[in-house]
């Protein structure tokens, strides 16, 4: 691996990142929990509190976790965008994002309007942290790279799903669910813009990097995520203000946005230079093909007028597309932090770099692909839970199993992150030993 563009120098300590890696699966091992012992419809019903609490365990607790703890690291070592005061600001917004995201789940979960207020507060104000400190980093970065604006329109997305839901708590008392229209709005902004634009950023860097394929077509970098934010800026505008031409124009930009990454990706991905398929490969192969997918699923049940064809297309999206593309992500870019942060202490001491270990060495490949075939049963399960209908308690029993395989999936990841970690922590003391 080409190491020479690398901003070394710049590196937030590798604790950074990790304490936000850490802190996500026990929210999945949480969802899993909720799974396997909520009683009958806990996915049943978009509506109910458990549904509601599954999936803001998903969304805040584990995807939004790594995603913020990861840009924290990618941003100074990928890009040399210096982030001020990086230790201290991500302790900050970690601690208020998990108590946050506590909060907000207790609150929903008990009805208690005081909590969701706390939650949200608490919630806001690691967002305001988060979005200010990387604007402000980008702001002076050098770089013309299309990850800048991917990233840019990424987390003020964050702003957008975190103001409509603003509106709505503040109109309904701070009560949820609220079952309010504006509700896909925030949907839409979180998925498609802060996760959907930030997968983008990161793919046109981490992909070619790791993957070793060619790099993003420049015009692709340069204009599909500023596309994707005027698709979600027009369909906002037809939502509010009930143009119905309006959100057709927004669909066409949306979906052929999406279809086109994934497209592109999968075909970068034919086209690799070393014909080596690990883990993270694979991930990403299954992430692109479950967004086709939904964006397929989604469009016929728009056009049919069915929400369970749309409800189905957002779990296909969110944990076939996001999870796959995270957890792929989480399996490189870990070993190779842990990989530069000790070639950066050996260097420093002026020892023989030899003794650290490499990417294959902190996360064996063998462990990683026992995490993937769990979670991809999990997939598996979640996909067809609709299906469970047609036979008497059978919708039930496999969320049962989805509950199982998540639990499983989780904690094998979080047990691979602490073997990583510790990894890490054992070369390192060595080294001050010696
Ligand atoms: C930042 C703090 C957030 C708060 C306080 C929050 C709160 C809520 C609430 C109260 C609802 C239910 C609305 C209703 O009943 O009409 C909801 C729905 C939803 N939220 Fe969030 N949310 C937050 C962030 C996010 C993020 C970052 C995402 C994803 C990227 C997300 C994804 C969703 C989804 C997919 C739904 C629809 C759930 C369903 O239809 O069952 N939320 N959110």
């Amino acid at each position: 691996m080409n190491i020479a563009f690398l901003s070394l120098a710049q590196t937030p300590p590798l604790s950074v990142p990790m304490r936000f890696f850490l802190t996500a699966p026990l929210f999945g091992i949480a969802a899993g929990l909720l799974l396997l012992f909520g009683g009958d419809g806990v996915l049943d019903n978009r509506w109910s509190i458990n549904t509601l609490l599954v999936v803001h365990m998903v969304t805040l607790g584990v995807l939004s976790m790594v995603m913020i703890g990861a840009l924290q690291q990618l941003l100074p070592v990928l890009m040399g965008v210096v982030i001020p005061r990086s230790n201290m600001v991500s302790r900050a917004i970690h601690l208020l994002w998990s108590v946050g995201t506590l909060l907000l789940l207790a609150g929903i979960s008990q009805h208690l309007p005081i909590l969701n207020r706390f939650g949200v507060g608490l919630l806001a104000l690691a967002t305001l942290l988060f979005v200010g400190v990387i604007l402000y980093a980008l702001a002076r970065s050098d770089s013309k790279h299309g990850t800048l604006i991917a990233v840019a329109t990424a987390v003020i997305s964050l702003l957008f799903t975190l103001l409509f839901m603003l509106w709505i708590l503040n109109s309904s008392g701070w009560l949820a669910p609220v079952v309010h229209p504006l509700t896909n709005l925030h949907m839409s902004w979180g998925l498609l813009g802060w996760f959907m634009l930030l997968l983008i950023g990161a793919a046109y860097q981490v992909v070619p990097m790791f993957q070793i394929t060619p790099e993003f077509p420049i015009a692709v970098r340069r204009f599909l995520a500023p596309l994707i934010f005027v698709g979600l800026l027009l369909w906002s505008g037809s939502d509010l203000l009930q143009l119905v031409w309006m959100g057709w124009v927004a669909i066409a930009i949306l979906v052929s946005a999406l279809a086109l990454f994934a497209v592109v990706l999968l075909r970068l991905q034919l086209q690799r230079k070393r014909r080596l398929s690990d883990v993270t490969f694979t991930y990403w192969r299954v992430a692109m093909v479950a967004l086709l997918t939904s964006t397929v699923v989604w469009l016929v049940g728009y056009i049919l007028g069915d929400s369970r064809w749309m409800e189905s297309a957002v779990v296909i999206f969110l944990m076939g597309g996001i999870l796959s593309a995270v957890s792929g992500m989480l399996f490189k870019i870990v070993p190779f932090l842990v990989w530069l942060h000790l070639n950066n202490l050996y260097q420093s001491a002026g020892e023989w770099q030899g003794n650290v270990p490499n990417v294959r060495q902190v996360i064996p490949e063998r462990y990683s692909r026992w995490q993937f075939r769990v979670q991809m049963v999990s997939l598996g399960i979640l996909v067809v839970i609709p299906l469970g209908q047609f036979v008497d308690q059978g919708s039930r029993y496999l969320t049962q199993a989805a509950g199982i395989a998540w639990i499983a999936s989780f904690t094998m990841l979080l047990v691979i992150l602490l073997l990583a970690r510790s990894k890490y922590q054992s070369v390192a003391r060595a080294l001050n030993r010696g």
